[in-house]
């Protein structure tokens, strides 16, 4: 028997999720049985424990899209027991039982080694989220952005994937306009490196002039909707938008306009099916050049039993940087 976290269905559209008990052979098949050490709370998660369909149809279900821990029995060449391994995305904590339990099986097509240079802890600060900061900027970079060229904005910008692309464009050198809705958390964005911040409102409200005034460059983007159609407009001329989430809504009510006139790029980003190299890439990256020091400032540390309450912030929007899960 191990400690999981059990999502119930309890009523035509109630989900109970709390701490229970799961046996090993209830795992699904996979050629990797991997010990958790830590996982790490994500927005999808939120969905997943709240029995959004489009995330998870099945249950009882065990919740998590990332895991770090060690290999305990391995029926692949190239893992052996005892491997720190990661694994992030996929189909973890979607129909197959995720990360937020003692153990996980998993084939292994889907686990990394763990970098030499990244703690299994600060795997899982960054997690889906910081792997998705982390190809967001990758993408910018591809299009050729650059720190001299102008401002980037960061929208959702104390979430998990707002903090770290705001920690990772700062440490690359890019000047960082940070918006968010929570006053309280200037002070922290700015230890993260922002530059200057905006409220969230000023970028919220659907504008009927085809574009706006060129304010930044370059955009990470956790809202979508409005938010996102916004930005497209007010970058500058070349300039791109990495859209990667939809915490404000899935709509793009947007026209060709700002493309045809500004030449401006919007790229689409998904870290949970791209292949694996490209996972690694970023990791790598992350536990060398790109390595950040400020993880423990970002980073909340709970226990599985206090997962349920750090769900319902994430749904809240109250979310503030990263939750770490310490599993064992
Ligand atoms: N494409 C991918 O592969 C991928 C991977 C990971 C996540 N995502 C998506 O990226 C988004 C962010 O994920 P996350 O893990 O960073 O979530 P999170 O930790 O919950 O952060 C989301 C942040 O967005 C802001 N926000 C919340 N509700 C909002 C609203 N209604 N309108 C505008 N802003 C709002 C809040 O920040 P402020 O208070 O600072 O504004 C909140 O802290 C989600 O949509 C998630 O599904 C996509």
């Amino acid at each position: 028997m191990f400690n999981a976290l059990i999502t119930e269905k309890v009523g035509e559209r109630e989900f109970q999720t709390g701490l229970g008990q799961r046996e090993i052979e209830d795992l699904p098949a996979g050629e990797l049985l991997i010990e958790v050490q830590y996982s790490s709370l994500n927005y999808k998660d939120a969905l997943s424990a709240n029995g959004n369909p489009g995330v998870t149809r099945n249950f009882p279900h065990t919740p998590g899209i990332d895991a770090v821990g060690i290999v305990k029995e391995s029926a692949n060449d190239s893992f052996s027991v005892g491997d720190g391994v990661i694994v992030t995305g996929y189909d973890l904590g979607m129909e197959t039982d995720g990360g937020l339990a003692e153990f996980i099986r998993v084939p292994a097509t889907w686990a990394l080694p763990l970098p030499s240079g990244l703690s299994a802890r600060d795997a899982m600060v960054l997690g889906t989220a910081g792997l998705t900061a982390g190809l967001c900027v990758n993408k910018l970079l591809q299009a050729g952005a650059t720190a001299s060229e102008g401002k980037v904005v960061v929208t959702g910008a104390t979430g998990g994937v707002g903090s770290v692309a705001v920690a990772l464009l700062a440490k690359l050198g890019f000047d960082v306009v940070a918006s968010t809705s929570k006053t309280s958390q200037h002070d922290l964005l700015k230890t993260l490196g922002a530059s200057e911040i905006i409220d969230r409102e000023s970028l919220s409200e659907a504008q009927r002039k085809p574009v706006l005034k060129q304010q930044w460059q370059n955009a990470v983007d956790c809202v979508g909707g409005d938010t996102l159609v916004n930005l497209l407009k007010s970058l500058g001329h070349s300039g791109s938008v990495a859209c990667c989430g939809l915490v404000g809504s899935a709509d793009l009510p947007a026209t060709v306009l700002p493309f045809i006139l500004r030449d401006v790029n919007l790229l689409g980003v998904d870290s949970v099916e791209i292949p694996l190299a490209k996972k690694r890439h970023i990791w790598e990256k992350f536990s060398g050049d790109w390595k950040l020091e400020c993880l423990d400032q970002l980073a909340t540390e709970i226990e599985l039993a206090q997962v349920p309450e750090y769900l319902d912030r994430i749904m809240k929007g109250e979310n503030i940087g990263r939750t770490v899960v310490r599993v064992k």
